[in-house]
């Protein structure tokens, strides 16, 4: 994720060292990303405790105890628990809009520290919680957190970077949030052995560590310069600017900053502007990305995967386990992407995983269709491992393409008037279909069963279509080349470049 006005550079490389500021905001990047993955993956630990469901779920920890009540499929279907998880990306869908307000009046530094702060108070909620509406308005306010740090912490990464490492720090972002979820998901294997069943408050509290570093970073940081000079305080920005870039000679960039603000201040309506026809290619494709991005059904695994290996048969202690290891099998495949974006490319990943995630989805179905029924299970040992190695199959493919091009793709093709609206509507887009699936799937698997991995294959049909027919490539091309160099020349997408006229100085539309 990447975005920011500021962002652009006309392809130009200008005198950057890797500072120390810049390795700051690469630690931000990992607890921004650290805490957003922590609270992907500590929900379907936590949700399969029988303490915890004892406390809040109770109907569902009474199925669980009673074998064969509500049948395999079934046992974990209760609106109640959805909502526990899904709560958390409803309010980070109506918060990414007030955190687009913040990001341009006050800046991504002081966006970040609501952001951590928010995390904080929702994490004491969470761990203290004596009763169900405890529980929920803590997850609320960690979703209000999700919301300004998912909006703020990519435009401050991409307007800090140095543009050569600008595509990586962008993975990178993905790749701290895989390895939140991993760490959620050691933890919640740790605590799920505890005694006294307090597990849960400790795999929600800890997520304070995360929560108090993004608050203590965001106080270290400086603002961008790109935030700073849009609000008039050009003399701090450009001495911001000398800073970062560890270099007197910044005017050239400090030049196109300027005059990236000014083409943005022209904009009056952020909102209506990224309605014109120009910007329908990459509104559609930032829109209908994560909308697939969702719909693979990546987070019925990241959410739910213990519940679901529970369904498959797996005791309570192998489900998590079986949770670790699709946790590892995504932070390492995260970084397959890391080596070959820029070389195989955009389209290459999407279409190849296309394939791969299919079969694996259906492969799964398959399997579960022959031996999972309602009220018997004869998955055995070695059918379990060839779910588990489908699901790591998934899991990889997913992780090295719409996990992070998810993000990477609609960051880097919104011209620059329209970036930072256009990240604010790609993020809540997520935020919606996130919540949609987190609060859908467990009755999805009661009722469709096995179906519904074929329900998520066909969307995998249809978004690789999509990936082959309407996505371009677009790695090594400049950001603010795009019109020119990828919407221009697309079969699809040129009729919609009518209305693009040259900026004053050739890079910039006119408004
Ligand atoms: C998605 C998350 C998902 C994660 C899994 C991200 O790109 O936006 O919804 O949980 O990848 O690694």
């Amino acid at each position: 994720m990447a975005g920011g006005f500021g962002a652009a550079t006309g392809g130009k490389e200008f005198e950057a060292k890797i500072t120390t500021l810049v390795i700051i905001s690469c630690i931000m990047a990992a607890t921004g990303g650290l805490m957003f993955g922590y609270d992907v993956g500590i929900s379907g630990g936590v949700t399969s405790m029988p303490e915890f469901l004892k406390e809040f779920f109770p109907v569902v920890y009474k199925n669980q105890q009673i074998p064969g009540l509500a049948g395999n499929y079934c046992k974990y279907d209760n609106q109640g628990l959805q909502l526990f998880t899904s709560s958390l990306y409803l309010a980070a869908l109506i918060s990414t809009f007030f955190a687009s307000y913040t990001t341009k009046t006050l800046g991504r530094k002081i966006t970040m520290l609501i952001a951590g702060n928010l995390f904080l108070v929702g994490t004491a909620f969470n761990a203290a919680a004596v009763n169900l509406p405890m529980l929920i308005v803590g997850r609320l306010l960690l979703g209000c957190g999700v919301g300004f740090a998912n909006q703020a912490i990519p435009l401050f990464l991409s307007e800090i970077a140095p543009t050569r490492i600008r595509g990586a720090l962008n993975i990178l972002f993905q790749l701290n949030i895989t390895i939140g979820i991993l760490v959620a998901n050691l933890i919640n294997y740790g605590t799920a052995k505890l005694a006294h069943g307090y597990g849960w408050r400790i795999s929600l509290g800890l997520a304070g560590i995360p929560a108090l570093l993004l608050t203590v970073g965001s106080l270290m940081v400086v603002d961008t310069p790109n935030s700073l000079i849009a609000r008039g305080k050009l003399e701090e920005g450009k001495a911001i600017l000398r800073r970062i870039r560890g270099a007197d000679n910044v005017d050239p960039e400090y030049s196109e900053i300027v005059e990236a603000s000014r083409a943005a201040a022209e904009v009056k309506n952020p909102f209506q502007n990224l309605l014109k026809r120009r910007n329908r290619p990459t509104l559609v494709i930032a829109i209908m990305m994560q909308i697939f991005q969702q719909f693979t059904g990546i987070n019925a695994i990241m959410f739910y995967a213990p519940v679901l290996f529970q369904t498959l048969g797996f005791k309570s202690d192998a489900s998590l386990y079986s949770a670790v290891i699709t946790g590892l099998v995504n932070v390492l495949s995260t970084l397959v992407s890391v080596v070959f974006v820029d070389k195989a490319g955009r389209r290459m990943l999407l279409i190849e995983a296309g394939v791969q995630m299919f079969l694996s989805q259906m492969g799964v179905a398959i399997v579960m269709g022959l031996k999972v029924k309602d009220h018997s299970n004869n998955l055995g040992h070695g059918l379990g491992v060839l779910v588990l190695v489908f699901v790591c199959s998934f899991v990889a493919s997913f992780a090295w393409s719409w996990g992070p091009l998810g993000w990477l793709i609609p960051s880097e093709t919104f011209a620059v008037e329209a970036r930072s609206a256009g990240q604010s509507v790609a993020v809540s887009t997520n935020m919606l279909f996130t919540f949609v699936i987190a609060q859908a799937f467990l009755s999805m698997l009661c009722h469709m069963k096995f179906g519904i991995f074929i329900f998520f294959s066909g969307w995998v049909l249809v978004m690789t279509l999509f990936a082959i027919f309407f996505i371009p490539e677009t790695k090594n091309i400049p950001i603010d080349e795009m019109n020119d160099q990828v919407w221009k020349k697309h079969w699809y997408w040129k009729r919609y470049m009518d209305d693009f006229q040259d900026g004053p100085n050739g890079k910039y539309p006119q408004v």
